[in-house]
């Protein structure tokens, strides 16, 4: 059965969030990182799944200002707290599910999404990513940045822990680019793993085939 999981679980602790990520788990080396890494041209359509305050919607757009950048998220609060910090820019916000993405087949060059597959119980994540691949075009790449397996003897010790938190267990389990290749798409690739004081976390990348 679904479950709707908001950022940081509780509506009234959502206005933490943005501080939480940018002093406790240093987020924008791993987001900068990601938009490194997506190799986007001019033009593209790219949706930031689960964009939550869109801090990396932002710093996306900020980085590639002719890309046509959507931030799409369930939660209205979150996108409210977004459109304040985007004020002056076109990015498109949009309210939806990852379940069922609000958006045409074969409409965007790129996806990513960043710390909200984990949100999702495991039948969820297994549809997010047949609705991404439904909307990616051919040859559209998917870079998702999120908890991962464990490397070394620390962040297996962490993920002992936090793999109560949420819906985490699956992305510790390693499981998740099982899930990404089930929904159709070439090989998946550990592209960087970060360790951070919530735990390991991968950036996966792969490529919708023709
Ligand atoms: C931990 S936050 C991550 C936000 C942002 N991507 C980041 O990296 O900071 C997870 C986000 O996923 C969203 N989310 C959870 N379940 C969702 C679903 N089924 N569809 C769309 N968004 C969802 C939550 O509302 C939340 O904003």
């Amino acid at each position: 059965m679904s479950r709707y999981i908001r950022a940081l679980s509780f509506k009234w602790l959502t206005p933490l969030y943005d501080p939480l990520l940018k002093w406790v788990m240093r987020e924008e080396t791993f987001k900068r990182r990601l938009i490194e890494l997506a190799n986007i041209q001019p033009h593209m359509k790219i949706l930031d799944l689960g964009c939550g305050t869109g801090t990396l919607t932002l710093l996306l757009k900020q980085a590639h200002p002719t890309a046509k950048v959507t931030g799409m998220d369930g939660d209205s609060q979150v996108l409210d707290i977004a459109r304040d910090k985007s004020r002056g820019t076109d990015i498109q916000w949009d309210e939806g599910l990852a379940t069922s993405l609000p958006y045409p087949d074969s409409a965007l060059e790129r996806v990513i999404t960043s710390l909200a597959i984990h949100h999702l119980v495991t039948d969820d994540k297994r549809q997010a990513f047949k609705e991404i691949f439904r909307v990616l075009k051919p040859r559209g790449e998917l870079y998702i940045l999120d908890f991962g397996a464990p490397h070394i003897p620390l962040t297996r010790f962490m993920a002992t822990y936090m793999r109560r938190l949420e819906e985490t267990a699956d992305n510790f389990d390693g499981l998740i680019p099982r899930f990404i290749a089930e929904a159709g798409f070439g090989e998946v690739k550990e592209a960087q793993h970060f360790v951070t004081l919530f735990g390991p976390l991968s950036l996966w990348r792969t490529v919708k085939g023709d």
